[in-house]
């Protein structure tokens, strides 16, 4: 027995973002609160979605940060509130449309944030949410899912409700043709994972398995070809495609041991989640090998088809190899020591790491330290 949901309206392609007026429209918004980040709103970008969008009332709150806080949150919700916004819309990375998505839900919802942290704790629908992604990475347009950092305790915390979900998402692949090459492999490093992790999450079923292996085909076929160059369309609609993908599997399949590394690491240092995910993938396909083989293999095979013959360990153990060839030739870190982590952090980290339940391999407190040793020191 298995369920599947899509959430969103879905609107792709180069040019879609001319249709979000019609949609604000659509759905009744006269006065748009559009959470973003600083570094977008000095870009072209922003200027031509707000000159796209005359006539309604806009209100900018551009205070998001990478790894984005509590205060973030509660900041844009006040100023929602201060000016009786009737619509958010996100524009960006993950970072702005995780606190989109947070402050929709908390213009409907009383009391404080950390009421809601958790698992189905929102119980009012939120206010009108249209989120518009300028990376092909996150896939958080089309997820119940919204990570937020705890200032205090620099702790991410997983807020998931289908309460955080939007009306409409659209993804315009021209949006991320600007893209510095740094920032377009850290974000489909991100996506590659999400495809990964979902494929061999213990929740997923065959139409997750659909989706993830389209997208770890269109990511992992498109990803050099973008920062070889970015203006490539083709390339870049394919990119946004397999996020897009990747993002629907693990809204329904969740994810493993890679985001719960990535995310106790990305509080505590606030280190790019892509690059994380991207440098701890091949370790922790490695330590799941045993757990998840035949779907390892199938792995090698979308990536290379020779690895069709390999008999079936040598075939998983195929597909860690040319993620790690990938990461390499992408000059992913390949120990996160050389990014300032340090062995005797991994106490600390593992005490902020969440176990993952749909992680292929039950994890243990000792797999997460041996998981740490592997990821910083790059042996065991
Ligand atoms: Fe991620």
């Amino acid at each position: 027995m298995f369920e599947f949901r899509i959430v969103p309206k879905i609107i792709f392609g180069p040019g879609s973002i001319g249709k979000a007026a019609e949609e604000i429209k659509a759905l009744g918004g006269t006065k748009i609160l559009i959470v973003t980040d600083k570094g977008l709103v000095k870009t072209n970008l922003i200027k031509k979605i707000i000159e796209s969008l005359k006539g309604f009332d806009l209100i900018v709150y551009e205070h998001v940060t990478p790894n984005p806080k509590d205060t973030d949150v509660i900041d844009g919700l006040n100023l929602l509130k201060e000016k009786n916004c009737d619509l958010v819309l996100g524009i960006g990375g993950g970072s702005p449309m995780d606190v989109a998505k947070v402050i929709a839900a908390m213009a409907t919802n009383p009391g404080s944030l950390w009421e809601y942290q958790g698992v189905d704790k929102f119980k009012f629908p939120p206010l009108p949410l249209i989120l518009i992604p300028t990376t092909a990475g996150t896939g958080s347009e089309v997820s119940r899912a919204a990570m937020i950092t705890s200032s205090r305790e620099k702790r991410k915390t997983l807020f998931l409700s289908w309460h955080l979900t939007a009306k409409t998402a659209i993804l315009d692949p021209e949006l991320t043709l600007k893209l510095p090459p740094t920032i377009t492999m850290w974000s489909g490093m991100d996506a590659l994972s999400h495809a990964i992790e979902s494929y061999v999450s213990k929740m997923a079923n065959p139409l997750t398995d659909v989706y993830a292996e389209k997208a770890i085909a269109l990511i992992a076929g498109n990803i050099e070809k973008t920062m070889a160059d970015g203006s490539d369309i083709g390339a870049r609609s394919n990119m946004l495609l397999g996020s897009l993908l990747a993002g629907i599997a693990t809204a329904n399949a969740r994810l493993g041991n890679v985001h719960g590394l990535a995310h106790a690491i990305g509080g505590q240092y606030d280190l790019p989640h892509g690059l994380l995910c991207g440098a701890l993938l091949p370790t922790v396909m490695w330590h799941n090998l045993e757990y998840c083989t035949e779907k390892l293999k199938k792995i090698a095979i979308i990536l290379d088809e020779d690895a069709k013959s390999l008999p079936l360990k040598k075939g998983a153990e195929r597909a860690v190899e040319l993620i790690k060839g990938l990461c390499k030739r992408l000059g992913l870190p390949e120990k996160l020591e050389e990014v300032g982590l340090k062995i005797e952090d991994i106490p600390e980290l593992v005490e902020k790491t969440d176990i993952i339940p749909t992680n292929p391999r039950p994890t243990t407190k000792e797999d997460l330290f041996a998981l740490y040793k592997m990821a910083i020191t790059g042996s065991a």
